[in-house]
């Protein structure tokens, strides 16, 4: 496996490969891997020959007061784990590798970005969608492939590939647990033993919704409620939202229809947990 930090160095070795008309796959990550991001590059070894795993903190997707500077790191842990995936090459540029001369070219996406995640952190998702075109252009990949953990991201970055006529395929992966339900995320590392054992209120808060659905519940009101009754019971737990968004568009829906995207945001102290699940509405087996 081999580990580069230039942009030129990264060209050339994609270049190569598809000139042998082998197939190049792109995993973007910001490191402290774990299952979640392990997994999307077992998902980009189904899809391409070739893997290519980059870890960037990215600057541009943190606000002011927000946890850049504690975002955990480990390079070195980071290979170890990648030697033993099907990764073939690991991308991790310094900054000014990234952004040569700062940023003076950004890409942005309307609509999409504008609830949800966006509401609470302005100018994230400007940093995502810059920072993951010039990986993109950095790795010219044939597939780049991203978790539904962020599944307000994925949306968005399938939104630019889109409209800005990219030759990449955005695909998506299953957000990945730990034993207690738990979405995987390298914040979950600064989570305080109190606030993890209270963080589980995220997972169990969706499944109650699952369930009440199953039942027949379909009023979003009825929905948001039951999770942010489940998740206040913890006094740990700060709720930024509670959504029941249409699954592609993003936009709250009042009642569901077939599926729709539940959504939480959660602080504890400095760390922000996301979490979501889509729902399906039963399908009526009597005449109706
Ligand atoms: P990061 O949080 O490191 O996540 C990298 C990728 O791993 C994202 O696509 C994310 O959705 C996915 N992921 C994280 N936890 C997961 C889980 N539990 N199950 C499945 N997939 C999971 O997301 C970013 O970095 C950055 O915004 C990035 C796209 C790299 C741009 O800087």
């Amino acid at each position: 496996m081999r580990v580069v930090r230039s942009v030129a160095e990264l060209q050339a070795w994609s270049d190569r490969i598809r000139c042998e008309g082998r197939r190049v796959a792109l995993v973007p990550t910001m490191g402290a891997l774990h299952q979640g991001h392990l997994s999307l590059v077992e998902v980009a070894a189904q899809r391409a020959d070739r893997v290519v795993v980059s870890i960037f903190v990215n600057p541009t997707q943190f606000g002011p007061g927000e946890d850049f500077e504690i975002y955990p790191r480990d390079l070195e842990g980071d290979c170890e784990k990648l030697r033993r995936s099907p990764c073939d090459l690991v991308f991790a540029p310094p900054v000014d590798e990234m952004y040569p001369g700062g940023a003076a070219t950004w890409v942005d996406v309307d609509g999409l970005t504008e609830g949800l995640c966006g509401r609470d952190r302005p100018g994230h998702f400007r940093g995502v969608t810059t920072v993951v075109s010039r990986l993109l252009h950095a790795a010219k990949p044939h597939v780049a492939v991203f978790g539904e953990k962020d599944y307000q991201q994925l949306a968005v970055l399938r939104r630019m590939a889109r409209d800005l006529l990219m030759d990449v395929q955005i695909v998506g992966a299953p957000i990945v647990r730990e034993p207690d339900g738990l979405a995987m995320s390298s914040r979950n590392e600064n989570l305080s033993r109190d606030e993890r054992l209270q963080a589980r209120a995220l997972f169990a808060a969706l499944g109650e919704a699952r369930r009440l659905v199953a039942a027949g519940e379909l009023r979003a009101p009825a929905l948001i409620d039951a999770v942010r009754r489940r998740i206040g019971k913890e006094p740990l737990a700060r709720i930024e939202y509670v959504e029941l968004v249409h699954a592609d568009s993003l936009q709250p829906v009042a009642e569901m229809l077939d599926r729709a995207l539940l959504a939480v945001a959660v602080r504890f102290e400095r760390t922000r947990l996301i979490d979501n699940t889509l729902l399906e509405a039963p399908r009526c087996s009597a005449p109706c």
